[in-house]
């Protein structure tokens, strides 16, 4: 199969562009490279005659357009947007305009080219989404894809309008679509803005481990690589039109996940322990879900697919890709806003 991906240079994006080659797929990596884009996340395959690379934003019609027309994929994995909650918060336009927006641009893109086609059966746009659209839960219950929509921060409620307008382009123009809501995703190539990155950095560095609030919140867990498996799955077995949860069967409470790594770290570099001291509370992000956490039984049911990997594996594995690989963490440290503290509002 061949298969365009937007985002193919981001963080999950890049493990679906490395699984995808490694699957015999062709692929076509269509990113914008924005900060948060790393080429050395895809230079494993960047010579593979299996990949090829296109710069290219998605809110560009012209190009997106072109892009289709010389490569002729047979499915589209929709993986490019901006991801940072903190961000969102600090400035939602580019949120609205590259979620919202380049959704819309690429989905027109994806419609007109697939009319030209002759509308075939087997053509899919796969729409990756997050759990983030369900809101926020209590202590109890999980997010299944009936979950109503209740996005409460501006990332989650871009999300949660592209997920509709992929939803309409369906039912409306019959474009072939399949759409997954994932949880919190990490392993390696994680960009050191997000949590995990940011506490294995930071201890590495003697420096405060920031934990906001009171390090309660909840997430779910999903090792990367199991994530980019479940999508290649999805994408050749999912039902059409039906949309998939993917968690990682790994709930933990930040301040756990981060104790977990604080020991994990303690092993790797005794004299620095225990790194746990460096732990620092500090003021809660606004509006900050207090639990996500998903029902994974669609998936499990009817594609058989589970996570591989528990969060005690996954995090041992994490730690010890962030430890032998510097060289490809240390120059982003310099990017805008990374290391700062983002979205206090
Ligand atoms: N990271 C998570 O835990 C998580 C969880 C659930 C869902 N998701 C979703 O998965 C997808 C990938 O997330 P990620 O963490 O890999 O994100 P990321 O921020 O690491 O990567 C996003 C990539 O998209 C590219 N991009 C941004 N704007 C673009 C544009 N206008 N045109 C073309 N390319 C553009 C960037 O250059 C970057 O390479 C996103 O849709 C995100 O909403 C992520």
């Amino acid at each position: 199969m061949k298969i365009l991906v937007t985002g193919g240079a981001g963080f999950i994006g890049s493990a679906v562009v490395r699984q995808a080659v490694a699957q015999g797929h062709h692929v076509v990596n269509l990113d914008a490279l924005t900060y948060a884009a790393c080429l050395a996340n895809v230079a494993s395959v960047a010579d593979s005659p299996l990949y090829a690379f296109e710069e290219a934003d998605i809110c560009d019609r012209t190009t997106v357009d072109r892009i289709l027309a010389r490569h002729r994929p047979d499915a589209i994995m929709h993986l490019a947007a901006e991801s940072h909650v903190d961000r969102s918060i600090d400035g939602p336009g580019t949120f609205i305009q590259t979620n919202i927006t380049g959704t819309y641009t690429l989905l027109e893109a994806a419609r007109s080219y697939w009319d030209a086609q002759g509308k075939p059966d087997s053509f899919r746009f796969h729409h990756i989404s997050t759990d983030e659209v369900y809101g926020s839960l209590g202590a109890e219950g999980q997010f299944t894809e009936t979950t109503p929509y209740d996005p409460r921060s501006p990332y989650s409620a871009s999300k949660a309008a592209s997920d509709h307008l992929v939803r309409a382009w369906a039912e409306t123009y019959g474009l072939p679509v399949v759409l997954t809501n994932c949880s919190n995703n990490y392993g390696p190539y994680h960009f050191p803005e997000k949590l995990i990155p940011v506490v294995i950095l930071n201890a590495l560095h003697g420096k405060p481990i920031p934990v906001y609030g009171k390090g309660e919140n909840v997430r779910d867990w999903l090792y990367v690589e199991d994530h980019a498996d479940a999508l290649l799955t999805v994408l050749t077995r999912g039902e059409l039109g039906r949309s998939y949860n993917i968690g990682g069967e790994n709930e933990a409470r930040n301040i756990d996940l981060v104790t977990m790594i604080c020991a994990l770290l303690d092993q790797h570099r005794p004299d620095a322990a225990p790194h746990a001291d460096l732990i620092t509370y500090v003021t809660d992000r606004p509006g900050h879900d207090l639990r996500y956490a998903i029902d994974p039984t669609r998936i499990s049911t009817e594609l058989g697919w589970r996570p591989s990997v528990t969060l005690e594996e996954g995090l041992a594995k994490t730690v010890a890709w962030y430890l032998d690989n510097p060289d490809w963490w240390q120059p982003l440290l310099d990017r805008d806003g990374v290391g700062a503290r983002l979205g206090k509002a």
